[in-house]
């Protein structure tokens, strides 16, 4: 059986984030943080899996490579999705990112 790989979509220009900085950008029907810190470039479901605060709106730590909820400030890692602070305790979905040029593109996985 074939499992269909998710082609990568363009979602922004690089110019259009900030470093640190994050965007919300919807890729089909799903909310997506866009993240770049410390030079590279993320994407998380914008979604806390404490109580679905939105993540593109969370302060970032390039340093730690980590964005807070802007609720009640659960810690994401940004390359993983993997909570790493109550109250969250569920990870959140990560998902590809690559740069092409001036486009950034992000490649959606998903969470099974
Ligand atoms: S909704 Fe994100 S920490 Fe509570």
């Amino acid at each position: 059986m074939e499992t269909s790989v998710p082609d990568f979509v363009p979602v922004a220009n690089v110019t259009e984030v900030p470093d640190p900085g994050s965007m919300l950008v919807e890729v089909g029907d799903r909310l997506v943080a866009l993240i770049h810190a410390a030079g590279r470039w993320y994407a998380l479901d914008d979604v806390c899996t404490h109580d679905g605060g939105p993540l593109s709106e969370g302060p970032i730590d390039p340093q730690e490579r980590t964005i807070a909820c802007p609720r009640h400030g659960a810690k994401f890692d940004l390359a993983t999705g993997a909570a790493l602070t109550m109250p969250a305790t569920k990870p959140t979905v990560a998902h590809e990112v690559k740069v092409e040029g001036e486009r950034v593109l992000v490649r959606i996985h998903d969470s099974t």
